[in-house]
């Protein structure tokens, strides 16, 4: 069993698309463990995202990370963090295959409704990052 780190961004809290978001990992057989609704602060966002730190569209990703409510989940299941990535779909939606979150319900490269983790070390991190043994 793996568990990754999902986000629904900003754009789906306020498209009111986290229902059809959860309801389609749901439907695939994976489990909710954890979940929680918070709005990030500049500094853990620039945490957060800190790869992207040298990108061309690290701040415009900053400003829309903490343009509003997000929420944090851990998902579960066999393949969990593969397949939640296969779900999603490529980071532009003009390029994503049919079917996936992004292609069907995304509106740009930026605005992309979700975050899932991108390998299994970056899951641990990203699950510890949200959700901390203390409950912080
Ligand atoms: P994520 O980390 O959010 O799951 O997305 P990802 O792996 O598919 O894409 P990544 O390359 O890690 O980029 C992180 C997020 O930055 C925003 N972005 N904007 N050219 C742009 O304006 C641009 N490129 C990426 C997206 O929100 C992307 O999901
Ligand atoms: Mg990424």
């Amino acid at each position: 069993m793996d568990q990754t780190l999902v986000i629904l961004k900003p754009d789906c809290v306020k498209r009111g698309l986290m229902g059809e978001v959860i309801k389609r990992f749901e439907e695939a057989g994976l489990l909710i463990v954890a979940m929680k609704m918070l709005s990030l602060s500049r500094e853990e966002a620039s945490e957060f995202y800190r790869v992207h730190q040298e990108s061309d569209f690290y701040e415009g990703l900053i400003e829309f990370m903490i343009s509003g409510r997000i929420v944090a989940m851990i998902i579960e299941g066999e393949q969990a963090i593969k397949r939640t990535r296969e779900m999603m779909g490529a980071t532009d939606p003009a390029q994503a295959v049919k079917g996936t979150i992004r292609a069907d319900l995304a509106e740009n490269n930026r605005r992309n409704l979700v975050h899932g983790s991108d390998s299994p070390a970056a899951a641990r991190e990203e699950i510890d990052f949200f959700f901390k043994p203390d409950g912080g």
